[in-house]
C-alpha cells in the first residue's frame, strides 16, 4: 500500500527539476499525475525553461512505474488557459483531484529591468494563485495544496539586494508573498477539510541552481564564475554542511503533505533548507 495510494495530483512546472521528482516520488507511492509546463523560455529570465523532451521523459519516468499521468502544455501566467488545461487533464483522469504542488517558477537574477521584476510576479505568485484558481473546482473535501516558496523568500539580503537586481527583488516579493497567501489561504479552505502549506527550499540541484546567473550570485568577485567556483561558497548559506540539496529532498516533503499522515498540518511554512534560515534570520530582539 503506497503513502498516497489512488490519489490523484496537479503539479505545475511538472517537466524537469523539483515537479519531475514530485511526479516520481508520489507515482512510487501510488497516485495518479496530472501536469503542466510551459515549455517556452521567458525572456527576462537567462537560462532556458524546460523542452518538449523534458515533458515527455517526466511521463516515461511515471510510467515505467505503473501509474496514469496526463500533460499539457500551459503556462501558468494564464488564468484561463491553465483553467482549461486542468478541466481536460482531471476529466480525461476520472475527474476529481486530491491534491496539487503550485510549483513553476523562474528566477530572473541579475535583470535589472522592472520587467523581470513584474516577470517573477506573474510566474512565482500569480502562478500559485492560479494553480489552486484551477485546481479547487476539481478538489475534493480532505484534500491538500502545496506551493512552492523558497527560503530565499524568508531572509533579507537574500535575493533581495543590489546584485540581483529587479528579478531578484520580484523573486523574493513573490516568494513572500507565497508564504501568507498560504497562511491565510489555509483559513479559508479548512471548513472544506483542505489543507494548505508552503515548502520552502534552500539551493536545490536543478537547472534555477545550476544556472551562469546564480553562479554570479554566490561569486560577485569573479566575472565568470563556474559551477566549480560556485560549488566552494554555495554551502555558506546553510547551516548544514552542504551546499545544495536534492529534488528528491524536496519531494519527501511534498510526499509527506499530499499524504494523510500530515491530515492535520496546515498552514505551516514548511523549510527543507539545511538550516539556511536558523543561520541567517535577523535576531529576535532579547529587550
Ligand atoms: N533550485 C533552487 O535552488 C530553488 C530554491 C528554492 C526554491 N526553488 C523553487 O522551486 C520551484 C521549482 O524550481 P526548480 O528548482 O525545479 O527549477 P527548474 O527551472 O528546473 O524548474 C522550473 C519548471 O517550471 C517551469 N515553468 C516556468 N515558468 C512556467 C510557467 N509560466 N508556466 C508553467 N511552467 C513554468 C519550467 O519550464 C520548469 O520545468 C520554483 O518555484 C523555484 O522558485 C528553487
Amino acid at each position: 500500500m503506497g503513502r498516497v495510494d489512488g490519489k490523484v495530483v496537479l503539479i505545475t512546472g511538472i517537466a524537469r527539476g523539483q515537479g519531475r521528482a514530485h511526479a516520481v516520488r508520489l507515482a512510487e507511492e501510488g497516485a495518479d499525475i496530472v501536469g503542466v509546463d510551459l515549455l517556452e523560455d521567458v525572456a527576462t529570465n537567462s537560462y532556458p525553461m524546460a523542452t518538449q523532451a523534458d515533458l515527455d521523459e517526466t511521463v516515461r519516468l511515471v510510467e515505467k512505474l505503473d501509474r496514469r499521468i496526463v500533460v499539457r502544455k500551459a503556462d501558468v501566467r494564464d488564468r484561463v488557459g491553465l483553467r482549461e488545461a486542468v478541466d481536460a487533464c482531471v476529466a480525461e483522469l476520472g475527474g476529481r483531484l486530491d491534491g496539487v504542488v503550485a510549483q513553476a517558477g523562474i528566477c530572473p537574477l541579475g535583470t535589472d529591468d522592472a520587467q523581470a521584476f513584474l516577470d517573477a510576479v506573474s510566474v512565482d505568485f500569480n502562478g500559485v494563485v492560479n494553480a489552486v484558481d484551477a485546481a479547487l473546482p476539481h478538489l475534493v473535501d480532505g484534500g491538500s495544496v502545496v506551493a512552492t516558496g523558497s527560503v530565499a523568500g524568508l531572509l533579507t539580503g537574500s535575493t533581495d539586494n543590489p546584485a540581483t537586481g529587479f528579478g531578484g527583488l520580484g523573486y523574493s516579493f513573490a516568494k513572500r508573498s507565497v508564504a501568507a497567501f498560504i497562511n491565510d489561504l489555509a483559513l479559508v479552505l479548512a471548513p472544506r477539510s483542505i489543507r494548505a502549506n508552503a515548502v520552502h527550499p534552500t539551493n536545490t540541484n536543478t537547472a534555477m541552481l545550476n544556472s551562469d546567473v546564480m553562479y554570479k550570485q554566490f561569486r560577485p568577485d569573479l566575472e565568470h564564475p563556474t559551477r566549480e567556483d560556485a560549488l566552494l561558497t554555495f554551502p555558506r548559506m546553510n547551516a548544514l554542511p552542504v551546499g545544495f540539496v536534492e529534488p528528491e529532498d524536496i519531494a519527501a516533503m511534498v510526499l509527506f503533505l499530499l499524504s494523510d499522515e500530515s491530515r492535520y498540518v496546515t498552514g505551516m511554512q514548511m523549510r527543507v533548507d539545511a538550516g539556511a534560515y536558523v543561520k541567517n534570520r535577523p535576531q529576535q530582539p532579547t529587550f
